[in-house]
């Protein structure tokens, strides 16, 4: 077979760092590819004006596959006041470069597993009538990717026609005083195709990895029409998979029993800004950021990244001493997508071995505060965390 080519784009600060510690390990993994480097992020906004340059865009149409690091993006005023000095008020606006990719590729699924490592001093643990326990997290949630809050369908100071057409719905009447200019709209936007696909793509990944259950997370009581269509349209594909459990979730309720009974939960399916919520909230319970990986996944085109930023505090340490662990998950998540299972098993189990084992941790595996002194009270710096992994594939 020829050899696949990887889209890798570090990015911004600790992407830089930890994207070509998972490129050492998945080619000690005996994964063979090609990787070419792809310029996304703040750079590009400053040099360019654009943080996502169309030929970034062109190599991923043309490979598939992305790895990315993390992106660094500021609000509007600082990127108008950063962008290089002759792109100045000449009309550029920022826009986040991954938020770009998922709506130029419907990267519309984000999938995010949330799966506790045994002896990982993160894991959350809860305390019972007698002593604790430490429930074993396995979840994973669907997060629609390209639509809901996020699709970026928002107006300060609403045109006249778009106030208009709002006006026809009774419920305006209360802002009938308000000023156009001190209203603020963000719309909340779901298709039923987009809730059909990540209900189905939920569904079929808990049949295929033996989930029990399948928990609609929304809030269809308050927000009655788009979630709703969420749980219409999860009840109609429940009905195909006899087997498997549907229950339903207010988000608000969730986020509290997420952490009475994380254990109970298995695939979780939720619109765009309550999946983000929800699911870094699994993601807390099982070591948070140095741990949680995600998959956006498009028909075409699917990128995996560490849900972490670029934590520009950490990016001129050197050694560098960031968690390198949340990019390896999600290179996993590569190799499953494409098929390689057997080495994303590998991987998985090498760091469930180092992480069990307790001898090589990154400094927030022990709780420090991160800096340069983390290294003499015994943290492991990026470098020898991906060694630890490597000694134990
Ligand atoms: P962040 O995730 O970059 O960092 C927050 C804190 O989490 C860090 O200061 C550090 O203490 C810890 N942390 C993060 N990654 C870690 C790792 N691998 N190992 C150990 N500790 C880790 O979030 P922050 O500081 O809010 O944002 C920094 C920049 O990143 C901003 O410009 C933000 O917009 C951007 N960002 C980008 C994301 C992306 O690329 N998808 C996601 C989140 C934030
Ligand atoms: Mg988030």
């Amino acid at each position: 077979m020829a050899k696949r080519t990887i889209v890798s784009m570090p990015g911004d600060g600790i992407g830089k760092v930890v994207l070509p510690e998972a490129i050492r390990l998945l080619d000690k993994v005996g994964f063979e590819a090609e990787y070419v480097e792809a310029d996304i992020g703040w750079e590009f906004w400053i040099k360019e004006g654009n943080a996502l340059p169309q030929r970034t865009i062109d190599l991923l149409t043309e490979h598939k596959l992305g790895l990315f690091g993390a992106i660094t993006s500021k609000p509007k005023d600082q990127a108008a006041a950063e962008i290089s000095p002759a792109l100045k008020d000449k009309g550029y606006v920022y826009y986040s470069p991954i938020v770009g990719l998922r709506q130029h590729f419907n990267l519309e699924f984000c999938i995010r597993p949330c799966r506790s490592f045994q002896g990982n001093p993160l894991n959350f643990i809860r305390r019972e009538r007698e002593g604790f326990v430490e429930p074993q997290v396995d979840v994973v949630i669907f997060r629609q990717n390209t639509e809901g809050l996020y699709s970026g369908v928002e107006w300060t100071n609403p045109p006249p026609d778009v106030r208009k057409a709002l006006e026809t719905h009774v419920k305006m009447a209360k802002f009938k005083d308000t000023p156009s200019e001190d209203l603020a709209v963000s719309t909340r936007i779901f298709t039923r195709t987009a809730c059909r696909n990540i209900c189905l793509a939920a569904f079929e990944y808990a049949k295929k990895f033996g989930y029990k259950s399948v928990t609609v997370c929304e809030k269809p009581n308050v927000i009655r029409e788009t979630s709703g269509m969420m749980r219409a349209e999860a009840k109609a594909i429940a009905k195909d998979f006899p087997g498997i459990d549907l229950w339903e979730t207010n988000i608000d309720a969730q986020m509290m029993w997420l952490t009475k009974n994380p254990e109970d939960y298995g695939v979780i399916i939720a619109g765009n800004m309550f999946g983000d919520i929800v699911s870094d909230g699994f993601a807390g319970l099982v070591g948070g950021l140095g741990f949680a990986c995600s998959a956006n996944v498009g028909r075409e085109v699917a990128v995996f990244e560490p849900t972490h930023g670029s934590a520009p505090k950490y990016e001129n340490l050197d050694p560098s001493i960031v968690n390198p662990i949340a990019m390896f998950l999600s290179a996993c998540m590569m190799l499953d997508h494409i098929g390689e299972d057997a080495k994303a098993t590998r991987i998985r189990d090498a760091i469930a071995a180092v992480i069990k084992e307790g001898k090589v941790r990154a400094y927030d595996i022990m709780k420090l505060k991160g800096g340069p002194d983390v290294i003499s009270q015994g943290a492991a710096t990026t470098a020898q965390m991906t060694d630890a992994v490597i000694g134990n594939l």
